[in-house]
């Protein structure tokens, strides 16, 4: 591993350990225009100036973290354009494309595909079923969780498999309130994730207990405030301030909690993991 690769020395990261980087696009065009999973409601007014300074200051954090942050260019007309995590994955330098369920947010696969090739990346799978990126798709080190039931497609998840050559845990989304997997877990480390019990199946909730040796149940309340919706590194663990109990015990574990704000961003059903697409080199 090369010393570039390494966070900066007191950076808040412990020697050693990699930085991250992440692909994030701002909120210049956002908006609740159209109403695509059960947040959303048209009527809605967004405060944009303020969604742009929450969105500035989950960039700083990850910067402040020692992290790289690129950013995608927004395009008018697509206001959930800011959720860049639904545009693709990237796994060992790879990346495989989005394919959005919505006609409304069809166009940002293609803003994503044409970013990848523009910084180097040669290895552009396409996707042939509906996939909504790292929406539903969670990295979990030697296995990718896969979410079906709203979004994604179940057929995606051969494609998944086949694209990175990872395992693929398929678990079944069955709340409509938390819609993509990034609502309903997110991996801490490669041990440990955090969940909330009431979006799985019983199958699915099998799954998650065999391949997580520590599995951290969120509240409904936590869940409700897109505490699932968090971003790890391994150490630190930005999460949205309002999911309390689960911020706690992530704490009691030994992990730096950030709290962070996003208001407007949620009116959209979003929060700082929909934010952020994790490049894996
Ligand atoms: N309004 C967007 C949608 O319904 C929100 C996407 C949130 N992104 C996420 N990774 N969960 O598609």
């Amino acid at each position: 591993m090369t010393m570039q690769t390494l966070a900066r020395d007191g950076a808040g990261i412990s020697a050693g350990r990699p930085a991250r980087t992440y692909l994030m696009c701002p909120p210049t065009h956002f908006g609740v225009h159209y109403a695509i999973n059960a947040w959303m409601d048209p009527a809605t007014r967004v405060d944009r100036v303020r969604a742009m300074a929450e969105w500035e200051r989950l960039r700083a954090t990850y910067v402040s973290l020692g992290h790289n942050v690129f950013v995608l260019d927004p395009v008018e007309g697509l206001p959930d354009m800011v959720f860049a995590a639904n545009g693709a994955t990237v796994v060992g330098g790879m990346v495989l494309g989005a394919r959005f369920r919505h006609p409304e947010r069809a166009r940002e696969a293609d803003a994503h595909r044409a970013w990848f090739e523009d910084h180097g990346y040669r290895r552009i799978m396409p996707a042939a079923h509906i996939n909504e990126g790292e929406g539903d798709y969670a990295f979990a080190y030697r296995a990718i969780v896969a979410g079906h039931g709203f979004r994604t497609d179940p057929a995606a998840h051969n494609e998944l498999h086949a694209a990175f050559g990872l395992p693929v845990i398929s678990v079944k989304l069955v709340d409509p309130r938390f819609y993509h997997l990034d609502t309903a877990l997110f991996v801490v480390d490669s041990f440990t994730a955090a969940y909330y019990p009431g979006a799985f199946d019983e199958d699915g909730l099998i799954k998650l207990k065999t391949l997580f040796p520590d599995l951290i149940e969120a509240t409904e309340q936590d869940a409700l405030a897109f505490g699932l919706n968090a971003v790890s590194d391994g150490r630190h663990v930005v999460i949205p301030h309002d999911a309390r109990a689960l911020s706690a015990k992530l704490t009691e574990r030994g992990y730096e909690v950030l709290p962070i704000e996003m208001t407007e961003l949620r009116k959209a059903g979003g929060g700082p993991k929909c934010c952020t697409l994790e490049l894996r080199a």
